[in-house]
């Protein structure tokens, strides 16, 4: 029977039910991920006993249920609860609960007025049963996972899979070293964390966003927490038992499939099942702290405030459309400056105009949108730059691609080779769009941008960003993509737009110290990519070495084989001290042994000459890789 699993790679429905049945027998071992493994579905973290997993898996659902959460099992993953640490103890506290019911919230605006309440929990009623199928139609015969992208067995396997629930805090052990006293807050990073099992094609942007963060007092022991972002999706989904929103990135593939997902969508809308208006996001993309409110982000809706409770809890506030001035969705990348407390965003859209910039005020008051009418095509922007004199986008080959997904039954977001990348210079006070500028820069392919400044008396802005090579493998095949630090100058006066790479290694997911952001600076702490989306290392720039055209990594530290780490992230030791040398700091990341199946929160020494570990803390559960993260201060923390 098990053959007959592997050799039918998606008949993932008809794998449940088996799984199911297992499940009936009380075949505890079956169950494992061993058993998994032994599927041949996937790799899965660890070969478990049931002796060594006391899984909090509940109960699988009844046959009749269609859908099942991902914490039952998953036919594409090796799903680990397995404590890493012997005994972990949730910590006992009144906010748990307090998150937990937060969770069951009717999705609110945290502005405090109420969103559209979800519908009611259908148990199986006859829409839900004949969507559910429609939906196992789709995704068996019309439009199944077979590129590796999106197949969910090969996106879900070793530590990209999810976590099957949510852990509450829970003691850490720095079991090397010791925390320096400066970091005191708390360190949160976002990623995908699909909350149901993906039974159609599911890509690594798709997943609901769950934050994990390891709270950090000076004397305390530390903390590690992770909750899901409570979206509106997800939280209708959880009612529902099922998901109900298409995958926004790879369910569009093809006219025939986005035509039925499309089609199904509607119906599912038109049945009172959700309310598009109410969001799409999974806000799974990263976190941002300005006007005092940390919010998780992602690019396709808007902010979700979260706040952190003093236990180190988690809690989502509200999806927040800072009274009623910011629609449709923003950036997941607002640059914040440091010295005015201000924050400048954008948004990107399918039709004119396909950028809107925008900023706040430093209590975190939205100002008024600028519509970019000369951003001509509906383009790929994922994230952008400020100086104190300008914001800097970047118009590059990667946008809506309509006719691919039709005429070549590809996604609809494709690259094309024949348009010559812009940057787009406006002044970042602008109110409007009459002083914009463009250059065209062919072949600079951005989708981050690290920092930006002025030079020259503002007649020069110099951008360092990783300039992806081979741009059409952005979406599809991640591994064979290339990020090529370089340092662009921008010369107003003339016209003339100079480049050149800084270093030769795959960086990207790059951070400077916060205090520098639109300076001039020197030090740029990035991830080595190996092949991304894995990062086997980091690496310290000095950019400053840039203009002598020589190689500018100053240090590096590597994890180790099969250890992987995320998006490093620099914590200044003496934040308020204007004196204070650049790289005076640490360097933090979840790192991730797949040997041993454990994380690890590393806290490296940022001017030492291999970026020394002066702490590691065992993590109590694993944390899966994942995207953008942040530091939060305790003075922060507090006025959330
Ligand atoms: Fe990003």
């Amino acid at each position: 029977m098990l053959s007959i699993i592997s050799q039918h790679p998606y008949s993932i429905p008809c794998t449940h039910r088996i799984l199911a049945l297992l499940w009936e027998t009380n075949n505890m071992d079956a169950f494992s991920s061993s058993f998994v493994s032994t599927l041949g579905l996937a790799t899965p973290i660890h070969s478990f006993t049931t002796a060594t997993a006391p899984k909090a898996i509940r109960a699988l659902p009844p046959l009749s249920s269609p859908y099942s959460p991902i914490l039952n099992v998953s036919t594409s993953v090796g799903i680990d609860e397995k404590a890493q640490m012997p005994t972990p103890t949730p910590t006992p506290t009144p906010t748990s609960s307090s998150s937990s019911s937060s969770s069951k919230r009717s999705p609110t605006t945290s502005t405090g007025k109420m969103r559209s309440p979800p519908p009611k929990q259908r148990r199986q009623q006859l829409p839900s049963l004949i969507f559910n199928a429609l939906d196992d139609i789709i995704n068996n015969f019309i439009d199944p996972p077979l590129r590796p992208s999106v197949d969910p067995r090969s996106v879900l396997s070793n530590n990209f899979a999810p976590v099957v629930e949510e852990l509450p805090p829970t003691e850490c052990e720095v079991i090397q070293g010791s925390l320096p006293p400066c970091l005191d807050g708390a360190y949160i990073r976002n990623g995908p964390n699909p909350q149901f099992l993906p039974r159609g094609p599911y890509h690594l942007f798709d997943g609901d966003g769950m934050l994990h963060s390891i709270r950090i007092s000076q004397g305390k022991p530390t903390l590690l927490c992770s909750r899901y972002v409570k979206t509106y999706k997800y939280t209708i989904e959880t009612q529902a038992g099922s998901p109900l929103l298409p995958n926004v990135f790879s369910g569009f593939n093809g006219l025939t499939a986005s035509a039925a997902r499309g089609a199904l969508a509607a119906a599912r809308i038109l049945a009172g099942q959700y309310n598009p208006a109410n969001g799409i996001g999974v806000a799974n993309t990263s976190l941002a702290f300005f006007g005092n409110r940390l919010y998780a982000l992602g690019e396709s809706d808007l902010p979700y405030s979260v706040r952190l409770s003093s236990n180190g809890d988690i809690e989502t506030l509200g999806r927040h459309d800072f009274d009623g001035q910011l629609s449709m969705s923003m950036t997941a990348h607002p640059k914040v400056d440091p010295e005015t407390g201000e924050a400048f965003a954008f948004r990107y859209a399918p039709i004119p105009p396909f950028l809107t910039y925008f900023r706040f005020d430093a209590k975190g008051a939205k100002q008024a949108d600028v519509p970019i009418f000369s951003m001509l095509r509906p383009s790929f922007l994922h994230d952008f730059a400020i100086t104190k004199k300008y914001a800097i986008f970047a118009d590059i080959q990667l946008g809506m691609n309509p006719m691919e997904m039709i005429v070549g039954g590809g996604s609809p977001v494709g690259s094309d080779p024949s348009k010559v990348p812009r940057l787009g210079v406006i002044p970042r006070y602008a109110k409007d769009e009459s002083e914009m500028r463009w250059f065209d820069v062919p072949g600079f392919n951005i989708i981050h941008a690290i920092n930006a400044w002025d030079e020259e008396d503002g007649n020069q802005i110099v951008m360092v960003a990783p300039n992806i090579l081979s741009v059409e493998h952005t979406l599809e095949r991640m591994d064979l993509v290339h990020a090529l630090v370089e340092k662009v100058r921008i010369d107003l006066r003339t016209g003339i737009v100079t480049r050149h790479p800084i270093s030769a290694r795959n960086l990207d997911f790059a951070v400077i110290n916060q205090a520098y952001v639109g300076k001039k600076n020197s030090f740029v702490y990035a991830a080595v990519g190996d092949p991304l989306p894995k990062i086997s290392g980091v690496v310290k720039l000095d950019v400053s070495k840039g203009d002598q055209r020589q190689d500018c990594t100053v240090a590096c530290r590597m994890y180790g084989p099969r250890c992987y780490g995320g998006e490093p992230f620099f914590v200044a030791r003496e934040p308020g001290n204007p004196e204070a040398e650049e790289d005076d700091g640490y360097v933090v990341s979840f790192v991730h042994d797949e040997n041993a199946g454990e994380s690890n929160f590393l806290v490296m020494d940022a001017k030492s000459p291999n970026l020394e570990i002066v702490a590691t803390v065992k993590l109590p559960r694993r944390v899966p890789y994942g995207f953008h993260g942040l530091f939060v201060r305790e003075s922060d923390l507090k006025n959330l």
